[in-house]
């Protein structure tokens, strides 16, 4: 589950090593945070693709003037004979596991023949197994999620990432790690999605035990105020 960003870090170093022609843009897996970004962008045009219905009206809204789709990568007939300038692939690794189990995997090169210049992809480390309050977090969010029979966020390093974009034919340009800072933002966050999912269990018993557990992990790891951990990183890559 991506993190509390700060996109403006993030986006400001595609846009520094972009330069100033961005020609026709994809953002390969949006969002209102992406597409605020890319709508912003000098660009010829704007496309954006999701495969989540109830992201729709709020992506019109944050860019009126893109072309936002509803479509699923792993059907071949998405795009098909279109390609792109530049291709934004936005914490969209970790997310596909949840859409697509183990397309993750194709995924880099099912989006080759799209891109005529370069991908600008932004990933979250797997987090940390460090025992820390955070971690706990991370794993009582991951742990509802389960017990609700869903399917978890699964993130990748940003070396196995490179390796499936140089196998995919890619060049790797440039990369660089940004440090997480995390506080209330996160910690509720991921706790409010520990807390949707108690809603599902069918056991009261396990419910009411989860709840209390989620509210006093919430009190300890609100205590600690905000701290560094964890990471994000850019990766800028050549297709064309
Ligand atoms: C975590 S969200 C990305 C967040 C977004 N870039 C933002 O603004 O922060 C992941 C996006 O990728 C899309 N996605 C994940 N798997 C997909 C798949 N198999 N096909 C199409 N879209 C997919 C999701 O629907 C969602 O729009």
């Amino acid at each position: 589950m991506p993190p509390v960003r700060r996109e403006d870090a993030l986006f400001q170093w595609f846009e520094k090593i972009n330069g100033p022609s961005w020609g026709d843009v994809l953002d390969a897996g949006t969002g209102d945070h992406s597409l605020g970004w890319v709508g912003t962008l000098p660009a010829r045009s704007v496309t954006a693709v999701t495969v989540e219905a109830w992201r729709m009206n709020s992506l019109r809204e944050v860019a009126p003037k893109a072309r936002v789709l509803l479509g699923q990568w792993t059907d071949p007939a998405l795009l098909f004979g279109e390609s792109f300038d530049q291709v934004l692939v936005d914490y969209v690794i970790g997310a596909i596991d949840g859409h697509a189990p183990f397309f993750q995997y194709d995924y880099l090169e099912r989006l080759r023949p799209h891109v005529r210049g370069r991908v600008y992809l932004v990933g979250l480390e797997p987090q940390p197994r460090d025992g820390s309050v955070l971690d706990e977090v991370c794993r009582m969010r991951d742990a509802c999620i389960l017990l609700a029979g869903h399917r978890c966020y699964r993130e990748y390093p940003r070396a196995i990432v490179t390796k499936w974009l140089e196998r995919a034919g890619y060049r790797i340009v440039d990369a660089k790690d940004f440090p997480n800072r995390i506080g209330a933002r996160f910690v509720n966050g991921q706790l409010d999605v520990a807390l949707r999912k108690t809603k599902l269990l069918r056991d009261d018993a396990l419910r009411v035990t989860m709840v209390a557990a989620i509210e006093e992990l919430r009190a300890r790891a609100l205590d600690q105020g905000d701290v560094t951990w964890g990471a994000d990183y850019c990766i800028a890559a050549e297709g064309g």
